[in-house]
């Protein structure tokens, strides 16, 4: 998917849902610079490009999309002629304990997030299309998206705005140093909070659990993570999804949902297979959950 491009004197810039910016004389479509946009490339964060690039003054500005699935947000400001790295501006904190923030704002924004968030989910708040740009007051405007993880339960559990998540952000193009912030939602809450159905019995072995875990981080991973995405948490399917486990993966009982169909790479028993991996991590985490409200711990995750 792509949502547009920048077009400015002479030259198309457009991001590459792989994380590249490139910048193509718009006569020849020969392309005059390219630049890898993506901090922790190496790591394998899941980050994507869709949105369209900005003109803002003498550069162009990328964000990227990914907080579903854990990451940092920021925005990369490039040289408009040469694509060298202006100025980055990341929207949300760091781990404080890993060093100093990289820019002021940030540093105002650490007092809005515990000191013991989940850190290693990123954060979120990417910005993933729909910037603008004010040259009469050298202003960028940026739209920050969602957190990451959601519910701020597990995100950050004692309090806080989490600045700068779900806000309008004004910055300075030429320094890409914050101007202000209004954030529309505070501390972006929960968007998972019914309590999870109780699990089917488990009827598997040890090895088969196992094989199912390997189809499953294999071909299911990477669209229904468990706790924190918006395609559902196969841990809390009901006793209906249940059981169209068969159907839905192999013959394609939600295609008009936009869930695949598997049977091309999938047997019978391996849909076996990984339905008694998630039914086996599905009772772990009930078990848990209902720990936690015998311990009176209130919301219960
Ligand atoms: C490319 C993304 C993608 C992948 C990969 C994927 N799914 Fe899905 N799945 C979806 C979407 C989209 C839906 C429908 C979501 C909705 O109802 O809003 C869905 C729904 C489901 C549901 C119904 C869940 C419910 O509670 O309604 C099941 C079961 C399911 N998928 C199983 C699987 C299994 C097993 C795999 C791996 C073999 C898999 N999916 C891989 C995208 C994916």
């Amino acid at each position: 998917m792509n949502r547009g491009v920048a077009v400015w004197q002479g030259r198309v810039y457009v991001g590459s849902t792989d994380g590249w910016l490139h910048s193509i004389d718009a006569t020849t479509g020969r392309r005059v610079w390219k630049v890898d946009t993506l901090v922790d490339r190496d790591r394998r964060r899941p980050y994507t490009i869709s949105g369209a690039p900005q003109v803002a003054g003498d550069v162009v500005v990328i964000g990227n999309g990914g907080a579903d699935f854990g990451v940092r947000g920021y925005v990369s400001a490039y040289d408009l002629a040469t694509g060298a790295l202006r100025w980055r501006f990341y929207t949300v904190p760091h781990d404080p304990r890993t060093g100093p923030q990289e820019q002021a704002h940030l540093e105002r924004a650490l007092a809005t997030w515990d000191r013991d968030a989940a850190w290693s989910f990123g954060g979120g708040g990417t910005v993933w299309d729909g910037m603008a740009y004010d040259p009469a007051l050298d202003l960028l405007y940026i739209g920050t998206g969602n957190a990451s993880p959601y519910d701020w339960h597990e995100r950050s559990p004692r309090d806080g705005d989490n600045l700068y998540l779900a806000s309008i952000v004004a910055i300075h193009a030429r320094t890409g140093e914050m101007a202000w912030y209004y954030q529309q939602v505070p501390r972006p809450p929960a968007v998972v909070s019914a309590p999870m159905p109780q699990p089917p019995a488990l009827v598997a072995t040890p090895a088969e659990i196992a094989r199912g875990a390997v189809l499953y981080n294999r071909f299911c991973g990477r669209c229904h993570f468990f706790g924190r995405a918006v395609l559902p948490d196969l841990r809390r399917m009901t006793p209906a999804t249940h059981a169209l486990f068969a159907d839905i993966v192999l013959r394609g009982a939600f295609a008009a949902k936009g869930m695949g169909r598997f049977d091309d790479v999938l047997s019978a028993a391996d849909v076996q297979a990984l339905h008694a991996y998630i039914v086996s991590e599905a009772q772990r985490a009930y078990t848990a959950e209902q720990q936690a409200v015998t311990m009176g711990g209130g919301a219960a995750r």
